[in-house]
C-alpha cells in the first residue's frame, strides 16, 4: 500500500470513530433544505429535531419527509427497516431551546438574510451544549462572519447541501477562517453518515463558486471561504492564521 492510501485509510477510520461518537442533529428550518437534510440526518440514524417557527411548516415536513421515505421504500430504494427507524429518528418542535439541546450539530437552513442568521447563531449558541458544532446551509453568504457572531467561531463551518438533498449525493463542506479541524472532521462525518460524498471521490467533493465577486474555491477535501467580513466581526482566528480583516 502506497503511503497516501495508508494515510487515507487512517483519516477514513478516525472519521468512522467520529461519526460513531455523533448522536443528535438539530435542523433549523424546515423549508425545502431543511426537511431534505432531517430526512438524509434520520436515515443516518440521527436523533434528529427538525426546528420552525411555523407550526404549519412543521406539519408539512413531516408529512414530505414520511412520504419520501415510503416512495424510497416503493422504489427499492430504502430499505423498509431503515425508513422505519428514521420515522422513529425524527422529531419537530417549534421551540428552539428544546431543539438545540443535547444536541452534537446543527444544521442551519433559514432563510438566506444575514440578519436573520446571525440572530439564529447567537440564539443556537446560547442554547446549545458547548461542545457542539453549528453548520450553515447557506448559499453566499460569509460563514467566518457567522462564526464571529457567536462565542465558539471555531465550532462554526459550512456544510452546503443542493435540492433535493435526498438525492444529491454533493454536499460542501466550507470553512470560515476561525473552523478548526477537528470541526471539519465532525462535518465531514456527518456527512458521510448522511449518505453524502466519499473522501476518495474527490470529484464529488470539489467546485468552485463566486461569493460577492470573489473566488471561492473547494478543495477535495473542503472549502475554504474568502468572504468579506464586516467590521461587527468577532472572529477569533486559530493559531497560526492571521486575524480576519474587515
Ligand atoms: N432551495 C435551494 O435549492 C437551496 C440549495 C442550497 C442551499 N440553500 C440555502 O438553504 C437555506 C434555506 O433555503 P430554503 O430554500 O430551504 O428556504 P425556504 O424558504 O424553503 O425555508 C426556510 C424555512 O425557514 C423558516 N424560518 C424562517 N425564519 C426562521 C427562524 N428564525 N428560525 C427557524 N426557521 C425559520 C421558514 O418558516 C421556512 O420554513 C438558504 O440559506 C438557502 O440559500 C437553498
Amino acid at each position: 500500500m502506497t503511503a497516501g492510501a495508508a494515510e487515507s485509510r487512517m483519516a477514513e477510520g478516525r472519521m468512522t470513530e467520529t461519526a460513531a461518537q455523533l448522536r443528535r442533529v438539530a435542523v433549523i428550518g424546515a423549508g425545502t433544505m431543511g426537511r431534505g437534510i432531517a430526512q438524509v440526518a434520520a436515515l443516518g440514524g440521527f436523533e434528529t429535531m427538525l426546528f420552525d417557527v411555523d407550526e404549519g411548516v412543521l406539519k408539512q415536513a413531516q408529512q414530505s419527509i414520511v412520504g419520501a421515505l415510503q416512495k424510497g421504500v416503493d422504489l427499492g430504494k430504502v430499505p423498509a427497516s431503515a425508513a422505519e427507524a428514521a420515522r422513529t429518528h425524527l422529531r419537530t418542535t417549534s421551540r428552539l431551546e428544546d431543539a438545540a439541546r443535547g444536541i452534537d450539530l446543527a444544521i442551519e437552513a433559514v432563510p438566506e438574510e444575514i440578519g436573520l442568521k446571525i440572530e439564529t447563531f447567537r440564539a443556537l449558541d446560547r442554547l446549545a451544549p458547548p461542545h457542539a458544532v453549528l453548520a450553515t446551509n447557506t448559499s453566499a453568504l460569509s460563514i467566518t462572519e457567522l462564526a464571529g457572531a457567536t462565542d465558539r467561531p471555531e465550532r462554526v463551518i459550512g456544510m452546503h447541501f443542493f435540492n433535493p438533498v435526498h438525492l444529491m449525493r454533493l454536499l460542501e463542506v466550507v470553512r470560515a477562517l476561525q473552523t478548526s479541524d477537528e470541526t471539519r472532521a465532525i462535518a465531514f462525518a456527518a456527512a458521510r453518515r448522511m449518505g453524502k460524498g466519499r473522501p476518495s471521490c474527490a470529484a464529488a467533493w470539489s467546485s468552485i463558486r463566486t461569493t460577492g465577486g470573489r473566488a471561492t474555491t473547494s478543495s477535495a477535501c473542503c472549502a475554504t471561504r474568502s468572504a468579506p467580513i464586516s467590521k461587527t466581526t468577532r472572529g477569533r482566528a486559530p493559531r497560526g492564521r492571521s486575524a480576519p480583516q474587515s
